[in-house]
């Protein structure tokens, strides 16, 4: 049976260049060899390591944060809290034990997990152990009832495709991905010259140079119309955190990473994660547009301080020994410290405007 590279190789020769997006789809999605339907890419082992997994401290803020905004809905006794892409269940986990000081809140949630992988089903399945009972399964958001929810996501954004233009000559000429029979390998190439490129025009009004490339995701659009949707029909308040960028300054920022190393993009289909840097003001701009209240972007390290992650982390340290008082120092610098991963990550919360402001936001935005 063809391998994924042979696969695309194949659809290249029969019917030419792949987008970035169709490109990315196939490496992340194939139902045999996608990179998210079979790997079990999270973790020391893995090839790379997520917040959650890096400190318990990041999904007990969270899990605060989900008890007080319940509470700022007005305590509703049914409420969808979902998660896009949990990956080995660490977040929810850790989420459950801490809004055990506020059972009125566990009673009312229905956990509803959005997860394509179903050998990370069964982990996240195994990581929440008996306090399971109310969670479901999807593939994709559609499927998630219509209810009041509470939904967070982190670390998805980047994992959904983009597209790349290159501006050179006064023209946007889209990138792609050919083969070289010749070299045998996956190589770029540049799709035709267009005058106009739909999604910059709608997203910013700055000129570009020659040289420049702009990226775009339209699933990450199509997917923020649907929560931001969602929010005004429903209620609710979405917590989204990634990598990425509060504006889009031009730049490829499309990466693989295979065993904690950066790669080339091009090369093992299906064995590397794929990703992109989320374009934050570009998420804030489609939301707005649909009418929902949007808070932030903010750096990850500004909203973790200001929910008080420090504090809870002194009182865990007060309670440790020596050596557990250095992992979680260790682990609460790599979450906050501007040199990690405080900067770069970001956080940006959506919901509707009859809500007092979500945490974590106050004096920012
Ligand atoms: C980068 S991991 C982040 C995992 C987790 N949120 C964390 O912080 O550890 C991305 C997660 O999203 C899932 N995923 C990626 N693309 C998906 C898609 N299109 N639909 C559903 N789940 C997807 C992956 O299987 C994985 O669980």
């Amino acid at each position: 049976m063809a391998t994924l590279p042979e696969k695309l190789r194949d659809r290249i020769v029969k019917s030419g260049p792949l987008t970035i997006e169709q490109y990315m789809s196939e490496a992340l999605s194939d139902p045999e060899y996608g990179y998210y339907r079979v790997n079990h890419p999270i973790g020391k082992k893995g090839d790379f390591i997520t917040s959650p997994e890096i400190s318990q401290l990041f999904g007990e803020m969270i899990g605060l944060w989900c008890a007080v905004s319940w509470q700022q809905m007005g305590s509703p006794s049914d409420i969808n809290l979902i998660e896009l892409g949990p990956g080995r269940g660490t977040m929810i986990s850790d989420i459950l034990r801490t809004i055990d000081i506020v059972p009125e809140f566990k009673k009312a949630a229905k956990i509803h997990l959005v997860e394509s992988n179903r050998e990370l089903q069964k982990l996240q399945q195994k990581s929440m152990g008996l306090s399971s009972e109310n969670c479901f399964w999807h593939e994709t958001f559609d499927s998630v009832p219509e209810a009041p929810f509470l939904l967070l996501a982190n670390e998805f954004l980047d994992a959904l495709p983009i597209r790349q233009f290159l501006f050179t000559k006064s023209s946007w000429c889209e990138r792609q991905v050919d083969f070289d029979k010749e070299e045998n390998a996956f190589t770029w190439i540049l799709g035709k010259p267009q005058t106009s490129n739909p999604y910059l025009l709608e997203f910013t009004d700055r000129k570009w140079s020659d040289g420049i490339i702009y990226e775009f995701s339209e699933l990450a659009r199509e997917l923020t119309e649907k929560i931001s949707t969602g929010i005004i029909k429903n209620k609710g308040r979405a917590l989204l955190i990634d990598y990425g960028y509060n504006q889009n300054q031009g730049g490829d920022t499309f990466q693989a990473v295979q065993s904690h190393k950066y790669v080339d993009p091009l090369l093992n289909a299906g064995d590397a994660d794929l990703s992109a840097h989320v374009d934050f003001g570009a998420v804030k701009l489609i939301a707005k547009k649909i009418g929902v209240k949007v808070n932030g972007p903010i750096t990850q390290r500004d909203f973790l301080i200001q929910l008080g992650v420090e504090v809870r982390a002194k009182k865990l340290m007060d309670k440790s020994s020596t050596e557990q008082a250095i992992n979680i120092k260790t682990g609460l610098d790599r979450l906050i410290s501007r040199a990690r991963m405080g900067e770069l990550f970001k956080v940006i919360c959506l919901s509707n405007f009859d809500t007092p402001p979500p945490e974590g936001f106050e004096g920012i935005s």
